[in-house]
């Protein structure tokens, strides 16, 4: 628990710097990054580019891969998570554009994208460590309340929920926002070496509270990650209010 977003970002980008620089990557053995969009990543983002610009982090052993993508709007629409991590990470740092794997959610087959996903992450030998953000209502990636605690990538329809709290970037239009998207599975995340989670503000609280004082459920997402042997999360003061 850190006081503010502000120290838990840094605490979040510190932790993957360590990690990163403590694994050496090589070309040969890379170092395999989950990545989330959000609001809440873009602190940890921040911090990331600086620090590469100090010369006190390099991704050029990188490998990435995105939690999710919407299905149906433009890869270059500016608020597809292609956009969003191109502007806001990728543009900035060192990494190959070879490296960085992001669903696409206008494939001609989906059900075909989110298993060559699956297969992608498999050939580089997995996630050393899977960052997340969580929705208000627990869900991580995007698997949303009822999703199998079993599920891989595919496709998801998602929550009222989630798209009445995405519609802040479609300009609080609900109608504009994607019905539909690609999301890596619960089981996806879990097979992760490691899962770090960074949970901002009250309005998280109640999600924090459901996922970590209660039981593995499948309507709270996030509480998979009790069934994981390395498991971190990071929240500010305010996220902790329900605890
Ligand atoms: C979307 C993403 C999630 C993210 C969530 C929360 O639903 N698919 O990966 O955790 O938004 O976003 P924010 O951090 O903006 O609250």
């Amino acid at each position: 628990i850190r006081d503010d977003a502000a120290a838990t970002s840094n605490y979040v980008a510190n932790y993957i710097i360590d990690r990163i620089n403590a694994y050496k990557p090589t070309a040969q053995n890379p170092f395999v990054l989950g990545l989330p969009t959000g609001s809440s990543p873009l602190g940890v983002y921040k911090v990331l580019v600086q620090k590469y610009k100090a010369g006190e982090i390099s991704f050029d052993n990188v490998v990435t891969f995105n939690m999710d993508e919407y299905v149906g709007i433009p890869r270059d629409h500016p608020e597809s998570y292609h956009s969003f991590m191109w502007n806001n990470f990728f543009s900035h740092v060192n990494v190959h554009p070879s490296n960085v794997h992001i669903l696409n959610g206008n494939a001609p087959s989906l059900e075909a994208e989110c298993v060559a996903y699956e297969d992608a992450i498999k050939r580089v030998g997995g996630i050393d460590l899977f960052l997340a953000g969580i929705g208000e209502d627990g869900h991580i990636a995007f698997n949303e309340p009822g999703s199998s605690l079993a599920s891989r990538t595919r496709v998801k329809t998602l929550a009222y929920d989630t798209i009445l709290a995405n519609s802040r970037f479609f300009g609080n239009d609900v109608d504009k926002v994607p019905r539909m998207a690609l999301t890596v599975g619960v089981q996806t995340v879990l097979e992760a070496r490691e899962v770090v989670v960074i949970i901002l503000g009250q309005r998280k609280a109640l999600a924090l509270q459901r996922c970590i004082e209660q039981g593995v459920n499948h309507m709270w997402t996030l509480s998979s990650l009790q069934l994981h042997p390395h498991p971190m999360i990071v929240a500010d003061e305010d996220a902790t209010l329900e605890l």
